[in-house]
């Protein structure tokens, strides 16, 4: 079977996580082996960069930086390997979210990152991103009670807004690949989104 590269991306609590078990389930059912992985992190480096990035101070071009350093290892050792072997990578997280958070969060010129891109993964991208689209208001009233925010998630509202315009310009640059979700929606409706989406791959 020919490996599959999934992602998913979306606002700071857009439900990215909670879908990740019940989308594997439904390729597991089908027979798809399946290896689920997160960035930034999926290897012990790429830990080691998450823990730093989410919670130490620092510049916007050190942030972009560490996280297409960890990208090359978690490409190298994990989503390379897993699709070669016919496996389908399902990872929280992968470039269009640099786009987002550094270009459109922090400000950094989009040209910037598209050198890291080229450099680092020039012959890969997602077969299929999944990106959950919701107000950023809800994102953060649902992160509100979940959980101690990191350095993104304690980020004023107009840095979240900024990153959810930047995601959806890129899903209109790359129609073929991002599909836009309605994240707003309760859990049943949200994956009822999903499995239309997942039925309708060739
Ligand atoms: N459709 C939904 N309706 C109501 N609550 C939801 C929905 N989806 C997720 N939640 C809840 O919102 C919170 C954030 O969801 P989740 O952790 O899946 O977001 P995320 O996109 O993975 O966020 P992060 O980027 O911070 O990891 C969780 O407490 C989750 O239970
Ligand atoms: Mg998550």
């Amino acid at each position: 079977m020919k490996g599959m590269f999934l992602t998913l991306e979306g606002v700071d609590g857009a439900g990215k996580s909670s879908h990740l078990e019940w989308l594997a389930a439904w390729f597991r059912s089908r027979g798809r082996v399946v290896r689920m992985t997160r960035e930034p992190g999926g290897t012990p480096v790429g830990e080691k960069l998450r823990e730093i990035v989410l919670h130490e101070p620092m510049h916007a071009e050190t942030e972009a930086l560490i996280m297409f350093a960890a990208r090359r290892e978690h490409i190298e050792r994990i989503i390379r390997p897993a699709l070669a072997a016919g496996e389908v990578v399902i990872s929280d997280r992968f470039t269009d979210a640099s786009f987002a958070y550094q270009c459109g969060g922090r400000g950094l010129a989009e040209a910037r990152l598209e050198v890291l891109e080229a450099w680092v993964h020039a012959d890969l991208q997602p077969d299929l991103t999944l990106l959950f689209d919701l107000p950023t208001e809800i994102a953060a009233r649902r992160l509100a009670t979940a959980r101690s925010p990191d350095r993104f998630e304690r980020e004023e509202a107009d840095f979240h807004a900024r990153v959810r315009a930047a995601y959806l310009r890129r899903a209109e640059r790359h129609p073929e690949r991002i599909r836009v979700v309605d994240g707003s929606q309760g859990l049943e409706a949200v994956r009822a989104q999903l499995l239309a989406i997942l039925e309708s791959l060739p």
